[in-house]
Parts: structure tokens; C-alpha cells; sequence
């Protein structure tokens, strides 16, 4: 006989797992990495800083960080073999497909399971993975533009690398711009872990199958593109250049979010667990009208996003909802300020929740946690008998 089985949709009252990494609290508007609050991390630390605190669980010390920075440095580099994939990609590839697509041929490169026991086997395949998604992100953004795949310039900082390796002009030129790399740091560390989210919670019950670390970011790619998560980012920015196009009437928009036969949802409002601000969301916000008036860009979706998110927090429907902007609201607005795709705002975000996912995947490999197997009530026929064709 079958014990309780209690369907729980979106596993909303569910906890999946208990982990030491990262603290919510919605009510309240709190995100904590391992203890220390967002707000401090975001203003304080370098993204690779933040990395290696998900990932080993301590700030790293000087010589530490120093140590990190530098063997990521060193493997800033793909098998040449991986421009033969990316060059078999159609123009139309979503860059989303793309990214998953080349983690999931890193795997094939590096078929050893890390032995994830030994910190020095974990140790080599953190610093793999992120010396080298960044370089498959760039190529991928290189080969849709056209552009020659080659490597950056690895005296310069991880953020400062990842603008250079996009964006330099194929004689090699490139300006740094200290505004858009202290703007993009902070982003991929408010992006870099949320406890267990769908792309995390898929990262965890792949890898309980014991399967490869890179196998298992690849499955958190997907499961991050779906506009209802990450691809938010992308979905956000063509829901306010809709708005744009359509005179800036953001009350027909406020209506349709509302009206239950449409399925169109304001893009960027709502999450699962926040049921207040998302602290994030305010700290873009702010870094976008920074970025912006720092850049001199005068960016009417900024004025069309702002007067979106004044008209849903006065709005009856969102208040009894506890609908506010969440993380991808805003993000966009500095991406595309960056010269960013919007096809390609979603794979800004998984490098950022990179060092999540390697951190979860970690604690559940670490915590020998069993292989995820949920159970069902069936609903579906009572036996029955076979029936050949010749009689159907
Ligand atoms: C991310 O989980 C994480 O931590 C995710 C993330 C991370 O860092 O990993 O924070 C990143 O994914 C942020 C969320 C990005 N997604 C979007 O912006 C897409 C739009 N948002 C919604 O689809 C929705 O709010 C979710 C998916 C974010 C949360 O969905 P829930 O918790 O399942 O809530 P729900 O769909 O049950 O909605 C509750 C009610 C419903 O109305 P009623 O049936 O009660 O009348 O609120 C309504 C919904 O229709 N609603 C919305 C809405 N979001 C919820 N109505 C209009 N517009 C919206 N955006």
C-alpha cells in the first residue's frame, strides 16, 4: 500500500532540501550569501569574490582571491574544436540553445564525473567552468554578429574580459568603460544564486543522478530560459518596446496583465517567495538610472518601465497579489545600455547564477542527498484489455 502522497503544484509548500548557501526571506525583502547581506556583497565584492564565497563558503582571503582570479585566468580558453560547433549554428540560433548546447559539449570534453570528495577535483572544475563560460557566451554573441571568435586579453579582469571578448572590433580595438564593468559585476553577483529556484532545483535533481557537473549547469540552462524565470530579462524588454510602439499606453498593458482570458502577464512583476520588494530589483534599479545618466542615455524605456511599476503599485489587482518588480525588471535596461542583444540578456544571467548552481550542485553531491524521484497519484485509466488493431 501507497503511504500519504500530497500533490504539492510548483512545489510551492515543498522544501526540497535544507542548505547552508543563500537566505530568503520574502515577507521581508531579505537575501543573504551565506550570511552576508545582498546590499554589503553587491557594494563591497568582485563577482569572482562572490563565486568563490557561494562555492566554498567563506570570504576568500587576499591570497585566496588573488589565487582564484588567476587560475579562472588560466582557463579562459576552449578546445579550438568547439568553433567547429558554434560555426554549424544557423545566425537564427537562440543564444540560449547555443549555451546550452556547448556546456553540454564541454561535458563531452571533460567526460570525468569531478570527484567532487576532493577539493582540489572540485577546486579544478569550479575554476573550469568559470574560466570558460565566458568564452562560449562570447563567441556565441561573436557568431550572430558576424564577428571573428578569438580570445580577450587575459591582463584584464573577469567582467572587464567578458565586454572585451564581445564587444572588440575585429582589429582588436576596444574602449573600456569603467561604468558599464562596475554595472555588469554587480549584476552577475545579484544574479549569482536564490536558493532553490526552478533552474537550481533542476541543477540539484540532475546532479543527484550522479550526473557530470557540466551536464547539469546545461539542464539549468534550459530550465532558466523559460520567460516565466530568467527569460523574464528578454520578455520584459519586448514587453516595454510593445508599450513604446503602442504611443506608451501602459493602462492597455495594466489591462491585459489583469484580464484572465488573456494569457499576457506583466513581464518582471511577481515572484514565488517575494511577497514585498525584491531587494534586488531595487539595487538595478538604482545601478540603471546611474548607468544611464553616466552614459548620457536618455532611454525612453526607462520612463516607460518606471511608469509601469507606479501604476501596478497603486493598482488594486497587483496590491491584493503582492505583485512587485522582481529581479529582471530592470536588468535589461542596463544590458541594452551595454550594447546587449536582447536575445542575449538571459545568457547574461546564467553566467551570473553559474556560481549557484555550482555551489547547490556541491552542498547536494557533498550532502549525499538521494536521487530526486517524486511519486503521482495516478488518475489516468483502470485496466483494461489489450484490443488488436484489426478490432479497434
Ligand atoms: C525569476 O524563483 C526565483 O527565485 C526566480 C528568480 C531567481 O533569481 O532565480 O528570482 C528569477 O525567475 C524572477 C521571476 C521572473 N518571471 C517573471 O517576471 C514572469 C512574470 N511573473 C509571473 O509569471 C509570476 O509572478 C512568477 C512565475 C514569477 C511567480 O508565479 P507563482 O508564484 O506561481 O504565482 P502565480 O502564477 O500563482 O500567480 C499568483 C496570482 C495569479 O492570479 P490569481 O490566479 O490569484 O487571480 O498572481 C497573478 C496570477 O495570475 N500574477 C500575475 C503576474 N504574476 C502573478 N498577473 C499578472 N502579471 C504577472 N506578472
Amino acid at each position: 500500500t501507497e503511504g500519504v502522497i500530497t500533490i504539492d503544484p510548483g512545489y510551492k509548500n515543498t522544501g526540497a532540501c535544507e542548505s547552508a548557501i543563500t537566505f530568503l526571506d520574502g515577507e521581508k525583502g531579505i537575501l543573504r550569501y551565506r550570511g552576508y547581506s545582498i546590499d554589503e556583497v553587491a557594494e563591497n565584492a568582485d563577482f569572482l569574490e562572490v563565486a568563490y564565497l557561494l562555492i566554498f563558503g567563506e570570504l576568500p582571503t587576499k591570497e585566496q582571491n588573488d589565487k582564484f582570479h588567476d587560475d579562472i585566468r588560466a582557463e579562459s580558453y576552449v578546445d579550438e574544436d568547439i568553433k567547429k560547433i558554434i560555426e554549424a549554428f544557423p545566425k537564427s540560433a537562440h543564444p540560449m540553445g547555443i549555451i546550452s548546447s556547448l556546456t553540454s559539449a564541454l561535458t563531452a570534453f571533460n567526460p570525468s564525473s569531478v570527484n567532487v570528495e576532493s577539493e582540489a577535483d572540485m577546486y579544478k572544475s569550479v575554476v573550469r567552468i568559470l574560466g570558460k563560460m565566458p568564452v562560449l557566451v562570447a563567441w556565441t554573441y561573436r557568431k550572430k554578429s558576424g564577428l571573428p571568435l578569438d580570445y580577450g586579453d587575459n591582463s584584464l579582469g573577469y567582467v572587464e574580459n567578458i565586454l572585451k571578448m564581445m564587444f572588440k572590433k575585429p582589429n582588436g580595438e576596444y574602449v573600456q568603460n569603467k561604468v558599464l564593468v562596475d554595472a555588469l559585476d554587480k549584476l552577475l553577483i545579484l544574479h549569482a544564486d536564490h536558493e532553490q529556484n526552478c533552474s537550481t532545483s533542476t541543477v540539484r535533481i540532475v546532479g543527484s543522478s550522479h550526473a557530470g557537473l557540466f551536464a547539469s549547469i546545461s539542464a539549468g540552462i534550459s530550465a532558466l530560459w523559460g520567460p516565466l524565470h530568467g527569460g523574464a530579462n528578454q520578455a520584459v524588454l519586448e514587453m516595454l518596446e510593445a508599450i513604446q510602439a503602442d504611443g506608451g499606453d501602459t493602462k492597455k498593458y495594466m489591462a491585459k496583465a489583469k484580464d484572465k482570458n488573456d494569457p499576457f502577464r506583466l513581464m518582471g512583476f511577481g515572484h514565488r517567495v517575494y511577497k514585498n520588494f525584491d531587494p534586488r530589483a531595487k539595487i538595478i534599479k538604482k545601478a540603471a538610472d546611474e548607468v544611464l545618466s553616466q552614459l548620457g542615455i536618455e532611454d525612453p524605456i526607462l520612463s516607460i518601465a518606471e511608469g509601469l511599476e507606479q501604476e501596478a503599485l497603486k493598482d488594486q489587482y497587483f496590491v491584493d497579489r503582492k505583485l512587485y518588480p522582481n529581479v529582471d525588471f530592470y536588468s535589461g535596461i542596463i544590458y541594452r545600455a551595454m550594447g546587449i542583444p536582447t536575445d542575449m540578456f538571459t545568457v547574461m544571467f546564467a553566467i551570473g547564477r553559474l556560481p549557484g548552481w555550482i555551489a547547490q550542485w556541491r552542498e547536494m553531491r557533498l550532502k549525499k542527498e538521494p536521487i530526486g524521484r517524486p511519486r503521482q497519484i495516478y488518475i489516468g485509466a483502470t485496466e483494461r484489455k489489450f484490443v488488436p488493431v484489426e478490432e479497434r
